[in-house]
């Protein structure tokens, strides 16, 4: 299903101008499906206590940033989409739609009669996205865990595009996402992975340790799952035909400024949040020496790592 695209390549050119979780389904889980949870609960994959996600930190300028950089996730937003086998005329739901980048690309897929609806929590990134909307696309302010503005089975696919790890209760945004999905109707999405984080985050780790600056684990946030957890998930919400696949991504940035811009923007204000601008400085200065032992002719060599999934809603 995945198979076109085993390891995708991506360039982010220095052109860049702008500057209860589980406890429900943990208890129905296989006691090494919890362990992963508690993790989750109040631990990064580093061990320490993170501090919950803020959707109250972005800025004008993160969103600026996120509708640039944001060909990473759309490159491999399209992955997902072709997973997806999206068709003319069928009604689609974005989920944490950012910008509207992938959402305007599935438009064109569902056109002429089909519609995208895109939601998103951030209102910078969807005053942006609505600057793409045209006939059968349409963007408004939501979060995953309330889908009440839809009725029930009115979806022929739903999808998060690098937001499921955003997302603290997971099993409430897949009963809502089987809710409003038709029989038949298929779910779609990519998550980061704590047991196999993207090198960025190790480098920033081992930058923080070199700048000597206490790590908290909120610098760098993520509430992703690792391939079992992700599919116990999906299940226990109802879905079936499970199918997914971990994928490594390769980026080139052209230098270390460019990679904290993208992982800044990309996580609207969470990324080294709380440093003071003196921390921030050495954490950065020491990110770049780091980095530097990534060069190649390309760029900056960084691999991510991302869980692959989809599944459908029964047909009866
Ligand atoms: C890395 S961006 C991905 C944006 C877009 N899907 C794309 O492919 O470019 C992560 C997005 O998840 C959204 N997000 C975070 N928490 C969310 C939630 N609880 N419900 C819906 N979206 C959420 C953020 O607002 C942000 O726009």
């Amino acid at each position: 299903m995945f198979s076109h695209h085993r390891q995708q390549e991506n360039f982010i050119s220095s052109t860049l101008t702008t500057r209860n979780i589980y406890n429900g389904v943990a208890t129905r889980l296989r006691p090494e499906y919890r362990n992963i949870c508690a993790v989750d609960r109040g631990e990064n994959l580093m061990g320490h206590a993170h501090a919950a996600i803020s959707l109250e930190k972005d800025t004008p300028e993160l969103a600026d940033t996120y509708e640039e950089a944001s060909v990473v996730q759309f490159d491999h937003g399209k992955i997902l989409i072709d997973a997806l086998r999206i068709g003319p005329g069928e009604r689609v739901l974005d989920i944490g739609s950012g910008t509207g980048r992938l959402a305007q690309y599935v438009a064109g897929i569902v056109a002429p009669t089909g519609e995208v609806f895109g939601i998103d929590p951030l209102g910078y990134r969807v005053a942006i996205a609505q600057s793409r909307a045209s006939t059968g696309l349409s963007f408004s302010v939501g979060r995953a865990e309330d889908l009440s503005k839809f009725a029930d089975g009115q979806f022929d696919v739903v999808y998060l595009n690098s937001v499921f790890h955003w997302i603290e209760d997971k099993p409430r945004v897949l009963r809502e996402i089987f809710r409003v999905l038709k029989a038949g109707g298929r779910i779609g999405l990519n998550t980061q992975d704590p047991s196999k984080p993207h090198q960025s985050r190790l480098l920033v780790r081992a930058a923080l340790a070199r700048a000597g600056v206490q790590v908290d684990g909120a610098v760098h946030p993520s509430l992703g799952v690792d391939g079992e957890t992700l599919e116990a998930l999906v299940t226990a919400a109802g879905f079936n035909g499970y199918r997914g696949e971990l994928r490594t991504l390769v980026d080139f940035h052209a230098d270390a400024e460019t990679l904290i811009r993208w992982s800044a923007s990309s996580s609207f204000g969470n990324f080294l949040f709380g440093l003071s601008d003196t921390e921030q400085g050495h954490v950065r200065a020491m990110l770049a020496e780091l980095l530097e032992d990534k060069r190649t002719p390309k760029g900056i060599r960084v691999e991510r790592y991302l869980h692959f999934a989809t599944a459908q809603k029964p047909l009866a």
